[in-house]
């Protein structure tokens, strides 16, 4: 069977820090967005954090106005964030830990230790036909805790993996392969997403199993120098010849 495409979500968050820091509207996350739609991005994922310290709640809608692509918001599981979500009705929820003083998402959910929180959460946003996903350690107890909560999709966070050198790394390559595998036998989409670079992805790109990677930080980055379809573009590149 030939390898299917695998999905590239492109999170759009920095582009909004950029123009948070000025306080205007430039530059719009709104034209990120067309542009990712226009260059054959598969999606567009979107971080809406309780400090909105980049993508505000204005933004959802103006980006899910503005293209066709699926929006995959990463949302902290508390009431407000689940109101929300109900109200826009992304394509997807991504659920995140979220710590105010922290400067990115620094590890997955503790879905094991969580589970009554996150349940009704989980249900509310499935009975509203939005596709939940967890954002995991890629961890067998974390995919366990995943399946005890219906959601149809985990992200593997490979920041570890994106942080590790020569043989560390290999081992959390070999985790979040073992756990892509772990999720597919137990009928659950894998994604996987964090710290991705051209220079990390290929590995990660090739594990058979994940349908989807959300990539933002890195891409966004590149967009400055060569500009965001040429990022997007030879991210897609560099994850078709893994496959
Ligand atoms: N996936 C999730 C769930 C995230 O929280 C983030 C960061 O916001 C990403 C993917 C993208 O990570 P990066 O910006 O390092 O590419």
């Amino acid at each position: 069977m030939p390898p299917s495409r695998l999905r590239l979500g492109v999170n759009i968050d920095h582009v909004a820090t950029i123009r948070n820091a000025r306080g205007g509207d430039h530059p719009d996350p709104v034209r990120a967005a067309e542009i990712v739609a226009a260059c054959g991005g598969d999606g567009i994922t979107a971080h809406l954090r309780e400090d909105r310290r980049h993508i505000r709640d204005e933004d959802l809608a103006r980006i899910q106005a503005a293209t066709s692509l699926p929006l995959n918001l990463e949302m902290a599981a508390t009431d407000e964030m689940l109101e929300i979500a109900l109200r826009h009705r992304p394509h997807a929820a991504c659920i995140v830990p979220e710590r105010r003083e922290e400067r990115t998402t620094e590890g997955g959910l503790d879905a094991a230790g969580q589970h009554n929180r996150l349940y009704p959460i989980v249900q509310r946003l499935l009975d509203a036909e939005i596709r939940v996903s967890l954002f995991i350690a890629p961890e067998a107890k974390q995919i366990d805790a995943a399946i005890r909560l219906n959601a149809p999709v985990v992200e593997l966070h490979t920041g570890e993996y994106a942080h590790a050198e020569g043989e560390a790394r290999a081992v959390e390559l070999k985790r979040i392969a073992d756990m892509a595998a772990l999720a597919v036998r137990n009928g659950i989409e894998p994604h996987a997403g964090h710290g991705l670079t051209y220079d990390n992805v290929q590995p990660i790109a090739a594990i058979p199993q994940l349908a989807e990677l959300n990539i933002g930080h890195y891409l966004i980055g590149e967009a400055i120098f060569t500009g965001l379809e040429a990022s997007v573009l030879k991210m897609r590149e560099l994850m078709d010849a893994a496959r």
